[in-house]
């Protein structure tokens, strides 16, 4: 019979892989804590309709990638293909802004796209991401993005820089929606058939087209008219403000004058931050404003932005990256507990056990190994002490395991001096 495997897209974290995200899970937790924000856990399903609306229906994503399933009470539910709605969604039904506002929240976890899988893109990956709920002000776009900064240079992340540009409110993208159709007539012959229908329902989801030859229709003409050239006065001076701030706090970026994100909610500003070395998916994060959403779904009107990260992309680029200050941990084991014979097995788990009971991390083996598979094993384990259990009683040989050195001792002076008594 065939092994049954992992669903293509999806895969095992295993040791050796698993410390990278351990630690970027820590940085994460840090670093909202340092900002304030709150973190928020939410299903890892929702009624489809909460993401037909938020993301769009002409989107890439509701349109064709979302695992969508009829539970056995016949009602519509989808695997969260991204954290934005279902955070929007809690916020209305638990009424949080009579928690005062701005409401800034985080969450970590699974999402499910059926795209594609190669480097950098699964159908089941993970995100970190931010909500902040209840601020217009452009000091918050500013601030989520130097939260990231901040996350990325305490990974150890060299070179970052975000693109950002500004799609612009209702009235800004209104204005902007009428060049760009009599634009893309110019180039309609060359449009997939989805983009010669978006052209009509929703013409900036154009931009977003992955079709290598509407891309090429699209972007390369030279004559497609930028976002930023059509943004109102408050739209222009919102953008101009945060440009402001995130030079005020030395973080980098440029202005990329088509970047528009592949989901309906965004209203201002939109961000990015891209690494060569993920190749061709080489969005780490992306995020932006979306003012309107909170409204949309059935509550309050107040404004938001927000991120997500790819944590599997994250853990690509710090796996490469040159400067990384803190070295992958690789198992934490302090000691690792040998025992050469069925008789001292006992004595091994009550001296492993002890150590754990002072705070100190150790494993025991076990006899049914031999004393060279079990000395091999600990130095698999990354542990700083091999502890072999003598046959006397309370003695133990402790061998240090980045010296090759070995001493004889009782194990109540072996603890005594691990745990400084
Ligand atoms: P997004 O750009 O779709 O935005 O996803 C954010 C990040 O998730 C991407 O930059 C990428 O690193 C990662 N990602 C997306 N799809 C995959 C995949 N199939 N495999 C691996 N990584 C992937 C959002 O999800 C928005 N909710 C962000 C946001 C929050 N906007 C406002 N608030």
């Amino acid at each position: 019979m065939k092994n049954i495997r992992a669903v293509k897209g999806t895969c095992d974290i295993l040791a050796g892989e698993i410390e990278i995200w351990q630690e970027i899970e820590r940085v994460v937790r840090d670093v909202m804590a340092l900002y304030g924000y709150s973190e928020i856990r939410t299903p890892v399903f929702e009624e489809t309709g909460l993401f037909a609306r938020s993301i769009g229906e002409d989107t890439d994503i509701v349109g064709k990638e979302m695992y969508t399933f009829e539970d056995k009470g016949g009602r519509s539910l989808t695997l969260r293909p991204e954290g934005t709605a279902s955070v929007v969604r809690a916020f209305i039904e638990h009424s949080l802004d009579q928690r005062g506002l701005p409401q800034s929240l985080w969450y970590m976890g699974p999402m499910f796209r059926q795209e594609r899988p190669q480097k950098g893109r699964q159908r089941q990956f993970h995100q970190f991401g931010v909500e902040v709920i209840g601020s217009p002000s452009p000091a918050v776009d500013a601030e989520v993005m130097m939260l990231f900064d901040m996350i990325a240079e305490r990974l150890g992340l060299g070179d970052r820089l975000f693109s950002i540009n500004s799609i612009g409110g209702e009235e800004s993208r209104a204005l902007y929606r009428d060049v760009l159709v009599s634009f893309l007539g110019t180039v309609k012959d060359r449009l997939c058939d989805d983009c010669q229908r978006r052209m009509v329902t929703n013409p900036l989801r154009v931009l977003d087209c992955k079709v290598p030859s509407c891309r090429e229709a699209v972007h390369s003409s030279g004559s497609l008219p930028k976002t930023v050239d059509y943004l109102t006065d408050s739209d222009k001076e919102h953008f101009e403000s945060v440009r402001k701030y995130l030079d005020d706090n030395g973080v980098t970026y440029s202005v990329d004058t088509f970047l528009v994100r592949g989901f309906d909610y965004y209203t201002g500003t939109v961000f990015e931050m891209n690494c060569e070395s993920l190749g061709a998916q080489s969005a780490v994060m992306g995020g932006g404003r979306y003012d309107a959403l909170v409204k949309e779904l059935g509550g309050p009107g107040l404004p938001a932005v927000g991120f997500a990260c790819g944590m599997e992309r994250l853990a690509i680029v710090l796996r490469e990256a040159p400067d990384r200050k803190t070295p992958i941990n690789t198992g934490d084991v302090t000691v690792y507990v040998v025992t050469p014979g069925a008789e001292t097995d006992s004595r091994a788990l009550s001296c492993a056990e002890s150590l754990r009971r002072k705070g100190i991390s150790a494993v025991s083996g076990s006899s049914d190994r031999s004393m060279k598979a079990q000395m091999k094993a600990a130095s698999r384990s990354g542990a700083s002490y091999a502890v072999i259990v003598e046959p006397e009683d309370n003695i133990v040989s402790v061998r240090h395991m980045d010296r090759s050195e070995q001493e004889k001792m009782t194990f109540d002076a072996f603890i005594s001096r691990l745990s400084g008594d």
